[in-house]
């Protein structure tokens, strides 16, 4: 297994910073974050094999025994082989398979190729807009070595005329490895899955569940929180913006649940409150939740700050955009004026960047706390990991890895060029 891969499930499974790390095997945090580098970085250095057998009698002391989640990776009992909503994951399901999103990362970085799915074709179906969610997708399929056929929008399915989708999910069965699905109605996901034995997984379903967006999203959060030393148990989160209609806010509070002792601040204008039995889903798993239409007061001290786009379409004919004002929108001045140097703003995208509208501004842009990009980024290595999962070819990557052929950048944004990157 790769050191860093170890490391960062090491200090998963123990729950510990990497300042707590360092000092317990007793090295020093620059030496534990070389170690933590991904192989390409020229700072990387080689974990010496007694700290690595350190580590393993700490795990073995501790009595860790993840065995049994990993043969469970989606964590979803009820619903067998599919992904359809987070719900049946428990702490330590997620953390087996954002494992795998880490064993993924020098694939999603394109330092390595695999060939695991190679033969296996992936269906895609989007009867909503999407860029990130079905081109990710796409490309995590991809990089696994499978095919992807797809379809968009009603107009150019067969349920333009009239077909059900227990009868579309059945045909595409017949073509394809797995499913991959976005509908605009809640729990037509879950129709498609009832009518196959091929692994459908909720690429959104309305305003109901988005599961791999909250997955990616605890990623990020996990990965970047470890680079600044904080743990996710005991943090501050304030979602702002569409907490009724955003699915991945849905997907996300439930994923946060399964954490300790949050304290969970709700942003949103009083119309799109978050759904009341989110709230006391919360609130009966021990978190400390506040609802509020301040937004600089709701800002405050916040170790994570999750903007959402404000969901128009799926608003009823009557509903309005009452109290979401112009002085709502997370822009630079407010986030300097709010938030910490180490406060992460995130944003499961697209935001709205037309003028007026109020969404996520593009003025924080270059801010070092936007982890909007490490988020999409992320996306491949989870999305990889869930399909490795549900194929159950998991543990064949590792072994499986290539060098590549072509030619890759350093840097794939222009905001990557921060010292931080990656550590
Ligand atoms: C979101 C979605 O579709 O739910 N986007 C995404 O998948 N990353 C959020 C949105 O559309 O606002």
């Amino acid at each position: 297994m790769p050191q860093q891969v170890f490391l960062r499930d090491a200090m998963r499974r123990l729950n510990f910073t990497r300042d707590a790390l360092a000092q317990r095997i007793g090295v020093s945090r620059r030496a534990l974050d070389s170690w933590l580098l991904p192989d390409e970085s020229p700072e990387m250095r080689k974990m010496p094999e007694i700290a690595q057998r350190f580590v393993l009698e700490i795990l073995k002391r501790t009595s860790i025994d993840t065995q049994d989640v990993y043969n469970h990776p989606t964590g979803n009992s009820e619903s067998g082989q599919h992904l359809l909503s987070v719900d049946g994951y428990t702490r330590d399901s997620v953390e087996a398979l954002l494992r795998v999103a880490d064993i993924m990362q020098p694939v999603a970085r394109r330092q390595k190729t695999t060939r695991v799915l190679e033969g296996a074709v992936l269906a895609n179906l989007f009867f909503e807009a999407s860029t990130r969610t079905r081109l990710s997708f796409s490309s995590a399929f991809a990089r696994l070595g499978g095919s992807v056929c797809d379809t968009t929008g009603f107009t150019f399915s067969s349920m333009a005329k009239g077909e059900s989708i227990h009868d579309t999910s059945r045909v595409i069965s017949g073509y394809a490895d797995a499913i991959v699905v976005r509908h605009p109605e809640q729990g037509a996901v879950a129709e498609f899955a009832r009518a196959t034995h091929v692994p459908v997984i909720n690429a959104g379903d309305g305003p109901g569940e988005h599961p791999s967006q909250a997955l990616l999203d605890l990623y990020t959060i996990q990965r970047e929180f470890s680079r600044l030393d904080k743990l996710v148990d005991g943090a501050h989160i304030a979602f702002v913006g569409d907490l009724k209609y955003g699915r991945t806010v849905h997907s996300l509070t439930k994923l946060l649940a399964l954490h300790r002792n949050l304290r969970v601040t709700l942003i949103s204008p009083p119309s799109l409150m978050l759904p009341e039995h989110l709230v006391e889903y919360l609130a009966r798993n021990g978190h400390h939740v506040e609802q509020t239409h301040d937004l600089p007061g709701g800002l405050k001290g916040a170790d994570v700050v999750y903007a959402t786009r404000i969901q128009k379409e799926r608003f009823a004919q009557q509903e309005t955009l009452e109290g979401y004002s112009t002085d709502f929108q997370i822009n630079q001045a407010l986030v300097n004026a709010t938030c910490g140097a180490h406060t992460l703003i995130m944003h499961p995208l697209p935001r709205d960047s037309r003028p007026g509208a109020n969404d996520l501004s593009v003025d924080l842009n270059f801010d070092s706390r936007l982890a909007i990009f490490k988020q999409t980024d992320n996306g491949i290595a989870v999305r990889m990991a869930i399909f490795a999962t549900l194929l159950g070819v998991q543990d064949q990557v590792q072994h499986s890895l290539r060098e590549v052929g072509w030619r890759v950048p350093v840097y794939l944004g222009p905001e990557e060029e921060v010292p931080y990157r990656d550590q």
